[in-house]
C-alpha cells in the first residue's frame, strides 16, 4: 500500500520537485495538495503547483490556501524587498501554463479540516513544505484537528545557522506565529526536517545528468529546477569537484518512504521565537537534560545524500 499523504505546499522549485517525486514514486498517494503564500504570493503559489501537476499528467485536488501570514498582514520583510537583487526566485515557473484548475467550493484550511475529521483518512500524513499559516488556521478553526492528524512532517527551521537570517529559516520566519501555534497543538507525531538536515545532503549537477538521462518528465523537469538552484542559490557549494545545492522540500518525501533518509534526529521540545529583533522565527530545540517540557518534534538534523538520491532515482524511472 502506498503511503498516503497531503502536501502543503509554497511552489516554489524544490516544492515542484517534491511534486514531482510525489506523483511519480509507486509508493507515494497524495491525496491532495493545499497552496500557501511563501516563496511567491498564493496565485504563482497555486499556478506554479498545477503547472507543476500538468506537467507529470498528475491529477490531484489543489484547494488554494492563505494568500498573508496567520498574525501578520505579510512577510516580516516584504518579499520584493528580501528578493531585490536575486535571480532564485521567479514568480512563474518555467513550465507551460496550467491546463487544471484549482478547487473553489472549500480554502485549504476547511479542506484539512474535513480531511482530518474523515475517520477514512486516520492514515494520511500530512506533509508542509511552505510556511505553516494553513495548518495553523485549520487547527484555529478545529483544535480537535490536533488529535486527528496522525502525523505532521515538516520542512522547516534550523538548530544551527538560518537561511533568511543567522537565526531563522525561511518558512518558520515567512509565519512564526503559526509555526509556534501549529508546533504547541499537541500532535502526537511531529517531524521537523530542518536545514542541517538538507544541507547536509545537497544534489549536484552529476544528479542532473542522471536525472537527465532518465529522461522522464518529472526527472528532466527536476534537472531544469536543480541546475537553475546551483546557479543561484546562495547555499550552492564546492563539494567534491562539483557543485551542488540543498533540495530540502522533497526531503520530507524521501523520509515517508526511506526513513533512513534521516541519519541523525533528537526528540525534544521545541518553539518558536515570535518576537526577537534578530530571533524572529528561530525554531528553539530545547535539548537540555533537565528542560522542563516534555519532547513535542522529532528533529531531523542529517541526512543521507546516498538515500536520498535513491529515492528521487526510484520515482524518476518509475514514470511520469
Ligand atoms: C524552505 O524555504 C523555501 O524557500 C523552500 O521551498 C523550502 O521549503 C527552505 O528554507
Ligand atoms: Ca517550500
Amino acid at each position: 500500500m502506498p503511503t498516503r499523504f497531503i502536501l502543503d505546499c509554497d511552489t516554489g522549485s524544490d516544492d515542484a520537485i517534491a511534486i514531482f517525486a510525489a506523483a511519480a514514486h509507486p509508493e507515494l498517494e497524495a491525496i491532495a495538495i493545499t497552496t500557501v503564500n511563501g516563496n511567491v504570493a498564493l496565485e504563482h503559489v497555486t499556478d506554479n503547483t498545477l503547472r507543476a501537476l500538468d506537467h507529470v499528467g498528475a491529477e490531484v485536488p489543489v484547494y488554494r490556501g492563505a494568500a498573508r501570514p496567520f498574525a501578520r498582514p505579510d512577510l516580516p520583510i516584504p518579499r520584493d524587498v528580501l528578493n531585490e537583487g536575486s535571480d532564485f526566485q521567479s514568480a512563474r515557473l518555467d513550465f507551460p501554463d496550467a491546463v487544471s484548475t484549482a478547487e473553489t467550493e472549500r480554502s485549504a484550511a476547511a479542506f484539512l479540516v474535513d480531511a482530518y475529521m474523515d475517520d477514512a483518512n486516520a492514515d494520511v500524513t500530512l506533509v508542509a513544505t511552505g510556511p505553516l499559516t494553513n495548518v495553523a488556521l485549520a487547527l484555529a478553526a478545529e483544535p480537535r484537528l490536533a488529535e486527528r492528524i496522525p502525523r505532521l512532517v515538516i520542512m522547516g527551521g534550523a538548530h544551527a545557522n538560518g537561511n533568511v537570517t543567522a537565526a531563522a529559516e525561511f518558512n518558520f520566519w515567512v509565519d512564526p506565529e503559526a509555526a509556534e501555534a501549529v508546533l504547541a497543538a499537541g500532535i502526537r507525531d511531529v517531524v521537523i526536517v530542518t536545514l542541517d538536515a538538507t544541507h547536509s545532503a545537497p544534489l549536484s549537477l552529476a544528479d542532473c545528468d542522471e536525472f537527465d538521462e532518465i529522461g522522464t518528465p518529472a526527472a528532466a523537469g527536476a534537472a531544469k529546477l536543480i541546475r537553475h538552484r546551483i546557479r543561484h542559490d546562495q547555499a550552492a557549494v564546492e563539494g567534491e569537484g562539483e557543485a551542488a545545492s540543498p533540495v530540502h522540500d522533497p526531503l520530507c518525501l524521501a523520509y515517508l518512504v526511506r526513513p533512513e533518509a534521516i541519519t541523525e534526529q533528537v526528540k525534544a521540545f521545541v518553539s518558536v521565537e515570535t518576537t526577537g529583533g534578530r530571533t524572529l522565527g528561530e525554531l528553539v530545540v530545547d535539548t537540555r537534560p533537565w528542560c522542563p517540557e516534555p519532547p513535542n518534534a522529532t528533529v531531523a538534523l542529517r541526512a543521507s545524500a546516498a538515500v536520498y538520491r535513491d529515492f528521487l532515482r526510484t520515482a524518476f524511472l518509475a514514470g511520469r
